[in-house]
């Protein structure tokens, strides 16, 4: 359980939308592409998170075999926001502060597998934040940014197609 330290450049978030669609297209290449490395079973990051403009940062502790995921959202002059996520399913998302807010929500999928990038689409190079990277696609909504020296996340890039309200699960 090594941490990597993932920093993550997120632009819309949804990932209850049409989990199970399998990207088309984009036949296998000649030579075979680089594949994501799969996600340490245990990691805690930070991420900056940008949603059409609405910025927070996200303490992530992703906990594949506790079937969890946490994150704490620090939105910009606004709430703090912690976002439990279990693989059964169910989110539960409060505050601490005064106003003690709760709601639950259920998804169909629970938190992403570590290796829920197989099957990307390879699109090839480009450098992020001053970091070369390699770049997939998946389910044309996803775009994914690995490191090509560490192997660690850069950026991914999110597009939902029903607008609702986000966050990121994984
Ligand atoms: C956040 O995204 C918006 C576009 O949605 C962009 O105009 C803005 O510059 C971004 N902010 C940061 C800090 O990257
Ligand atoms: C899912 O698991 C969490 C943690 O054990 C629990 O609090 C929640 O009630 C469970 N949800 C369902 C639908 O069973």
């Amino acid at each position: 359980m090594t941490p990597p330290s993932l920093l993550l450049f997120l632009l819309l978030v949804s990932i209850s939308s049409n989990p199970s669609t399998k990207a088309t297209g984009a036949g296998a290449a000649a030579e075979s592409p680089p594949t994501p490395t799969p996600w340490p079973l245990q990691f805690h990051s930070l991420l900056y998170v940008n949603g059409s403009g609405e910025l927070s940062v996200v303490d992530l502790w992703y906990d594949w075999p506790n079937s969890r995921n946490f994150n704490i959202i620090q939105h910009q002059l606004g709430t703090l926001l912690y976002d439990l996520e279990w693989d059964n399913g169910t989110s539960f998302y409060y505050t601490l502060d005064d106003s003690r807010h709760c709601q639950t929500y259920h998804f169909d999928v629970g938190i992403l597998r570590p290796d829920w990038l197989d099957g990307a689409n390879y699109l090839g190079q480009q450098r992020v934040d001053g970091f070369l990277c390699n770049v997939w696609e998946k389910v044309q909504f996803i775009w994914y940014y690995e490191d090509v020296e560490t192997k660690r996340a850069v950026q991914w890039v999110f597009y939902t197609v029903t607008g609702g309200i986000l966050k990121w699960s994984w």
